[in-house]
């Protein structure tokens, strides 16, 4: 996810302190670098920071800069480090072609070498660059610059919104969308505006024009024309929608906190997490495969994706695999690390200071270990100590409390165990493909879920207010979802709970058991099933108030239970392994809802900072 924001005007403007201002309200949307593009009667200016937008003030003095046309960008890196050479805008080997672009373009690996081999020359790694090249190669074949662009994107396979200049048709500027947003503004006979969100466009205008898949706009000075990519030569009639939501609104997209917005943005984070090559996670099962010790690390919520992820490339690598939480590493391991041993490291931000003191303490004292990390930043430090690295592409993450990183971490060691269970040929292959279908559905099951469920868990959360202890109980796998549950609802809600094994509880905590007290059993139809009936009649029968998660088609844990939350899947053992995907959006929203009961704000929770860099 990233920002873009362009403008073009046939009056002399500010035009500096306008593009930084446009980028500076979409930063919510990536900000580890940014870059502008202005024209300067001949072609362009372009400047670019690694770094945050007031960098690039500081750097170039932008804010006093005048001129007509602009197009600027801030950066959540995907493909290429986020160095100045890779931030936005690119452009083509003239530089008579400035271009910012958001989203992925998955066949840029092929286009970029056909483009080199006629002998266009590449400045950054990213897949953006072909862009411009491409449009360049049209444009040399007598193509005009519409013409130039539309061929460009029909060759694209991916995700697009760009905006783009020519320097030789300095009045107008393009952009084009393709699952990836794009809203255009128009203060009608003088300036036009385009961004990758509302609240970019909300100081300039509230009359915005939303561009749909495969649609193409030309921009001119307060005017705006729209096609389609697949037929450019009709035009289309689109009416302006009238924004009434505040500036902050706008960036939640209407919602009301970060952390719901993030809970609702789950499936498509999964969905364009399942875009990553099948290769990076097949370097990890190759590791695995070859490992003497397998050992798994991480903080918070990044240490409960890793005990789910355990039990899932168990499953299939038959080998053990040690979860140990990343502050402990060193305790625990001194003097015991095996040559030829294999860490994954889980972590959002891939900055956590315990996580990478683990694995550069593993390095020095085994050097031939090797460092597995996922992580939901390009660059960010774990990458660099890692032999191989998967980013998850959740986009960036307001909310403090994790939400979508935390079910992108864990589809992504879902795929690894699903390579390593294809290399160890541990299943049969039609068994593997429909595991691999489960999963592959955890989107959908959310996006259903979330529609048809939110305002009874709300409902019921308000009966909850006055309870200050839960227990968050499950077996087997979902003792990781009680554990993330408990702690989404420890973080956002400020109540105690004890996240727990169902079946350890009765040798201790059910003491604590009296008429009322809250219970939520994760109960999905898997080999624990049976014996999970047992625990709840336990808690049920010393008074416990009984909440459980379980699927649709649910009898005997729902015939004990006071109240059932459920989700929209098949009961079958491969939609059981990725439970800890499927399940989790129901304790994220019984979260929220509880935060709100209790007038607390869901988004910053107390004592909590996004990023520990302390030890
Ligand atoms: C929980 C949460 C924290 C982090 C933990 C690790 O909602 O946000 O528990 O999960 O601090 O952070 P990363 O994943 O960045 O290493």
């Amino acid at each position: 996810m990233c920002g873009i924001f362009g403008l073009i005007s046939n009056k002399n403007l500010n035009i500096g302190k306008i593009a930084l201002d446009g980028i500076k309200r979409l930063e919510y949307r990536g900000y580890d670098s940014c870059g502008v593009a202005f024209q300067n009667g001949k072609n362009f200016d372009v400047k670019k920071v690694s770094g945050k937008i007031e960098a690039l003030q500081e750097k170039y003095s932008l804010n006093s800069l005048s001129g007509s046309l602009a197009i600027a960008h801030t950066r959540w890196a995907t493909h290429g480090a986020p160095t100045k050479r890779n931030s936005h805008p690119h452009t083509d080997c003239r530089e008579e072609i400035a271009l910012v672009h958001n989203g992925i373009i998955e066949n840029f690996i092929e286009l970029k070498e056909e483009l080199i081999s006629k002998g266009h020359t590449f400045k950054s790694e990213t897949d953006t660059e072909i862009l411009p090249h491409l449009i360049e190669d049209y444009l040399g074949q007598g193509f005009s610059f519409k013409e130039a662009v539309v061929r460009t994107l029909k060759r694209c396979k991916g995700a697009y919104g760009i905006a783009v200049c020519y320097a030789k048709e300095p009045d107008s500027m393009i952009v084009a969308r393709k699952e990836s947003p794009i809203v255009i503004g128009v203060d009608k006979g003088a300036t036009s505006y385009c961004a990758s969100d509302i609240p970019a466009l909300l100081p300039h205008t509230r009359s915005c024009y939303i561009l749909n898949d495969d649609e193409l706009a030309i921009l001119k000075a307060g005017e705006v024309e729209f096609f389609s990519v697949n037929n450019a030569n009709k035009k289309i009639k689109k009416k302006p929608e009238y924004i009434k939501w505040s500036v902050d609104d706008a960036r939640k997209n209407g919602y009301d906190h970060f952390m719901l917005k993030e809970i609702f943005d789950e499936p498509d984070a999964l969905r364009n997490t399942l875009k990553i090559p099948d290769n990076e996670f097949k370097n990890f099962a190759q590791e695995l495969v070859k490992a003497n010790q397998i050992y798994i690390t991480a903080a918070g919520t990044s240490y409960y994706a890793s005990l789910a992820g355990k039990y899932m490339i168990t499953r299939f690598l038959g080998k053990f695999i040690q979860n140990i939480e990343c502050s402990e590493f060193q305790n625990r391991l001194s003097g015991a690390l095996e040559r030829n041993s294999v860490i994954i490291a889980v972590s959002q931000s891939g900055e956590t200071a315990d996580t990478i003191e683990a694995v550069r303490w593993a390095k020095e004292a085994q050097p031939d270990i090797k460092i597995l990390s996922i992580t939901n930043v390009v660059g960010s430090s774990l990458t660099r100590y890692s032999d191989h690295y998967i980013v998850t592409r959740a986009g960036p993450e307001i909310g403090v409390a994790s939400t979508k990183t935390y079910v992108t971490q864990v589809l992504s060691l879902g795929l690894i165990a699903l390579e390593v269970a294809k290399l160890k040929k541990s299943k049969p292959s039609e068994d593997i493909q429909k595991y691999y279908d489960a999963l592959t559905s955890t989107p959908d099951i959310i996006e259903e879920f979330l529609d048809k469920n939110v305002n009874s868990i709300r409902a019921f959360v308000k009966n909850l207010e006055k309870n200050l202890n839960y227990f968050f109980l499950g077996r087997g796998i979902s003792i990781a979802t009680a554990k993330e549950g408990g702690l989404k609802l420890k973080e956002v809600a400020c109540r105690f709970i004890e996240g727990y094994s169902a079946a350890h509880a009765k040798h201790g905590p059910i003491s604590l058991v009296r008429e009322g007290f809250p219970i939520i059993f994760i109960a999905p139809p898997d080999e624990t099933y049976k014996r999970l009936v047992g625990n709840v009649m336990e808690f049920k029968s010393r008074g416990g108030y009984i909440i459980s998660v379980v699927v649709e088609s649910d009898k005997k844990v729902t015939d004990l239970s006071d109240v059932t939350i459920r989700i929209p899947q098949p009961s079958t053992r491969y939609y059981n392994l990725f439970s800890p995907i499927t399940f989790i959006p129901a304790l994220q929203i019984l979260s929220y809802f509880a935060a709100l009961e209790h007038g607390l704000d869901p988004d910053k929770p107390l004592n909590l900072a996004k990023t520990v860099t302390v030890h």
